[in-house]
């Protein structure tokens, strides 16, 4: 993780906001009827409007601008003429690569009225990410942050999906460390004052294998649970201060 400078800080800042502000515009547009294609071209208009570019396009070969993640996808889903329906949910990942820094966001938005079931994984997940966020210090560890992810997921009957998780963001898009969902107190990489980290906990209703599938032309993967059963993820970019913690990607207030 690299620590920023004081000029740096508000660029960081910039970026993460008008990440927030993007996924904010997508959920006001989101409806059943639509694809996801058509929410991957609302991000890219809106991104581009702003002075930013959307950093998952063509990275590592990824095709587009956001991921959408319905359903049993657990991650990475990639835009398509999926056309969305009443009771699906679907994981909404936003980066921005704004003047240099990158801001990562994304949230789990209901199409319609959903299942009492999945109603409670989306609020575990949200949860589990802010217990997570909760945990981080200054000078503090990564397991930290995992320890308290899973413990609420477990308290709750649900899964956090461990192999995937959180990473360093700044100048890079991801970087050392990893932030897992899982992990003891005390241990794992030290938390430094005035980097940034994304807490991004993926939640699965069962304990199934998650099965991983290759992108046409891309080293990303994406990623499905085995027994089709639901999964649900939140995320923000944090700044480790020399207190506490500070949570970026909120938006900004005016409409
Ligand atoms: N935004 C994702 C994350 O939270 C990464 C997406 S990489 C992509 O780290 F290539 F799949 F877009
Ligand atoms: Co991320
Ligand atoms: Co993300």
């Amino acid at each position: 993780m690299t620590p920023l400078t004081p000029d740096e800080i508000p660029l960081m800042r910039e970026a993460c906001v008008l990440a927030a502000d993007t996924l904010a515009y997508l959920g006001k547009n989101l409806r059943a009827g639509q694809s996801t294609e058509e929410l991957d071209r609302l991000a890219y208009e809106y991104i581009m409007d702003h002075q930013a570019v959307p950093a998952p396009l063509n990275y590592k070969g990824f095709p587009k601008s956001i991921c959408t993640s319905v359903n049993d996808c657990i991650c990475h889903g990639v835009p398509s003429s999926e056309v969305l329906k009443e009771g699906d949910v679907i994981n909404i990942d936003v980066t921005c690569l704004k003047d240099g820094f990158f801001g990562d966001t994304s949230r789990t938005f209901f199409i319609g009225e959903v299942s009492d079931r999945a109603k409670a994984l989306t609020q575990c997940a949200w949860d589990s990410m802010m217990k997570g966020i909760e945990a981080i210090r200054p000078l503090g560890h990564v397991g930290d942050i995992g320890f308290a992810i899973s413990k609420y997921a477990g308290r709750r009957g649900f899964y956090p999906v461990r192999n995937i998780g959180g990473h360093g963001i700044g100048k890079v898009f991801h970087e050392e460390p990893f932030v897992p969902s899982f992990g003891k107190k005390g241990k794992g990489e030290v938390l430094q004052p005035w980097a940034c980290i994304t807490v991004e906990p993926m939640i699965n209703e069962t304990s199934a294998p998650i099965r991983e599938f290759d992108i046409p032309n891309s080293e990303i993967k994406y990623y499905h649970t085995s027994d089709k059963s639901l999964s649900a993820q939140f995320e923000h970019t944090v700044l480790i201060s020399d207190e506490a913690y500070e949570i970026l990607t909120l938006p900004s207030t005016e409409e």
